[in-house]
């Protein structure tokens, strides 16, 4: 049979608790994951996409079918490119669902058979963003409950 491969893209800006387990859940599930860092044309970004990339290889150090990637076009292009079967996101809460059954849908449009795989994110961590880590680092506060250990201090520091 071949090798199952899914991309878990999303803009990473910075990596979250929430991120890590969706990575690592993911990856129990295939038998290759490339978390994928991506250009999210309506948000402006915040650590440069290269600081992004290597927080992940941080986070994803000890998972052997685990590859991290950045891409500047559209999401199905890179799918396509890799010969992936399959997009994984998270959903933290009912506001994530339009956006991301919009997306999800759009990009079958774009390449029929692409399956999008949601994992529901830990009640815990529902309350975990990108943007309320990086709101906390532009203030001083501490956000080491909200990001891997290993990134804390690239976060702290703004890379
Ligand atoms: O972490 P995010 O910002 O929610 O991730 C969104 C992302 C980057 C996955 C999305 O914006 C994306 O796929 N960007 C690439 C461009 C693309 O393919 N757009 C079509 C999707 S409708």
């Amino acid at each position: 049979m071949s090798e199952r491969v899914a991309v878990y893209p999303g803009s990473f800006d910075p990596a979250t608790v929430g991120h890590e387990d969706m990575i690592r859940r993911a990856a129990a599930m295939f038998d290759r994951l490339i978390v994928a860092v991506l250009h999210n044309p309506s948000k402006r970004g915040f650590f440069p996409v290269e600081a992004r990339v290597r927080m992940l290889e941080k986070i994803t150090a000890d998972l052997p079918n685990v590859t991290v990637d950045r891409w500047d076009g559209l999401l199905v292009d890179y799918v396509k490119k890799e010969g992936a079967c399959a997009v994984v996101r998270g959903l933290r809460q009912v506001s994530d669902f339009e956006t991301e059954m919009t997306m999800a849908q759009v990009n079958s449009r774009l390449l029929p058979g692409l399956e999008t795989v949601f994992l529901m994110t830990k009640p815990e961590q529902c309350c975990v963003s990108s943007s309320v880590v990086r709101e906390l680092a532009a203030f001083g506060g501490d956000v080491r409950e909200f990001v891997p250990a290993c990134i804390a201090e690239d976060v702290r520091g703004g890379v």
